[in-house]
């Protein structure tokens, strides 16, 4: 029938969604090409939470005229976080007339409607619903990975930080409900996984829009009591509604990985509260502290904005202590972009580039200290390991990784791929480990 070629941007949110339409496609028989050139549907899953990211996709969107000029029957969409802004899809529809369909975050369900249109009346299709509607289960999917894979807990978010422009473009926060997300992970074990990562973009506040009394460590261990996958992650966690109760229920389940992704964005209170992120920076360290006394062994990561609208180098000052002593693993930095419709966009003192970007690397700096220092320790000890595949910069030995998510790479049998192994560590370095099969 046809060949498809799906370029996904962004998050994990975004690469599993390209994974129901990677589903649906196929369904509808379609198989996957690597190569635009060879594509008959071409989609682009775009994401609009930094300039940066829309810059590159404007960009691919302008090369794929050429591919269109060449091959007219070729089907070109565009969907998710960017189309969703404001205005975004009719800006583009003018912009862009070699786009067939361009589609929303709340629409990708509809996308074999779309093709079945494009084909029949060959003119171009907008279709981007403004709401989220409920939630659709059971749709198909064809998983990137064999090993690891990504289930989604809920959609949405309901914080509003004032940098942050996903509130907008993916609606309300919405639950799924347990028992979907239990039956999903008992047929990935039954093909095999051996790994999932649960999504939202707060697992914290999971359950609070469902009938029955439920809250994410609830649902850890249903999941580690109802299932028999060995590996449990998720993310990411919001430090306004992480609790204790979440890290003893990580504490006391066997499947459930002592790895907490915990972005504090911020490290003064004053950016804090203009960001309206819920916490100060001390009740933000009491949860690091906490977190180390239950579970001392957990890796922490986190996320970090420099150059927030009003930042000071005293505020800046602040995220650098916060980081010292929270001695996270490894931290996302990020330099704010303006997101326009989100409150931040509009205040006055925008940081200069500049600056922005002399913060970035001296925050870069410290955090590499920190991640070289924390990885030292493990020199000598025994880990166990998922294996996920050849080593990316080094064909000749395998990678996986630890329970709390540190990449491991050492000689072994590629016929291990996607099995447990324990391994000897024998160097360590500021964002890997190497070692020996045990
Ligand atoms: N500018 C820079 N970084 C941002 N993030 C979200 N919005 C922005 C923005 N406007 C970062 C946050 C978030 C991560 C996914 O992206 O740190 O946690
Ligand atoms: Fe954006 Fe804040 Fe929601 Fe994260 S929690 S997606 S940063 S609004």
């Amino acid at each position: 029938m046809g060949l498809y070629k799906i370029k996904s941007y962004g998050c994990q949110m975004n690469e599993r969604d390209a994974e129901t339409l990677a589903g649906i496609l196929c369904q509808h028989g379609y198989k996957e090409t690597e190569e635009f050139e060879d594509a008959d549907i071409i989609i682009l899953h775009t994401c609009c939470v930094r300039e940066s990211a829309e810059n590159k996709i404007l960009g691919k969107i302008g090369e794929l005229k050429h591919l269109k000029e060449k091959k007219p029957e070729l089907i070109i969409g565009v969907c998710g976080c960017m189309v969703q802004q404001p205005e975004a899809a009719d800006k583009l529809k003018a912009r862009a007339p070699h786009v067939d369909i361009i589609f929303g975050t709340h629409n990708l369900h509809q996308l074999p409607e779309f093709i079945t249109q494009v084909k029949e009346f060959d003119q171009q299709i907008t279709s981007v619903w403004s709401k989220e509607g409920e939630i659709v289960e059971d749709l198909p999917s064809m998983r990137k990975d064999k090993i690891k894979a990504y289930v989604n807990i809920s959609y949405g978010c309901d914080n509003f930080c004032t940098y942050c422009i996903v509130p907008y473009v993916r609606g309300r926060e919405r639950s799924r409900k347990p028992e979907a997300i239990i039956a999903e992970i008992n047929k990935l074990k039954a093909e095999a996984f051996n790994e999932v990562m649960l999504l939202g973009q707060n697992v914290n506040s999971y359950g609070k829009d469902l009938e029955q009394k439920m809250d994410f460590a609830d649902l850890l261990r249903k999941i580690d009591a109802e299932t028999e996958m060995p590996r449990i992650r998720f993310m990411t966690s919001h430090p306004r509604d992480f609790n204790r109760k979440t890290v003893e229920a990580i504490a006391e389940s066997d499947s459930v990985c002592p790895q907490i992704h915990l972005p504090i964005q911020a490290g003064s209170d004053r950016i804090l509260k203009k960001m309206n992120r819920g916490y100060t920076r001390e009740e933000y360290l009491e949860l690091i502290d906490m977190i180390k006394e239950i579970l001392p062994e957990a890796s922490l990561t986190t996320d970090i904005i420099v150059g927030f609208p009003g930042e000071t180098e005293e505020d800046f000052e602040f995220t650098l202590e916060a980081v010292r002593r929270a001695e996270y693993d490894n931290a996302y930095t990020f330099m704010y972009s303006k997101r326009s419709g989100t409150p931040a966009a509009e205040m006055i003192e925008q940081v200069e580039e500049q600056i922005k970007k002399d913060r970035l690397h001296k925050l870069i700096e410290v955090q590499n200290e920190i991640s070289y220092k924390k990885n030292k320790p493990l020199l000598g000890k025994k880990v166990t390991v998922l294996v996920e595949g050849v080593s990316k910069g080094n064909p000749d030995k395998l990678a996986g990784r630890t329970s709390t998510n540190k990449i491991v790479t050492f000689a072994a049998d590629r016929s291990l791929i996607g099995k447990f192994v324990d391994v000897e560590i024998t160097e360590t370095k500021t964002w890997s480990l190497e070692g020996t099969l045990f």
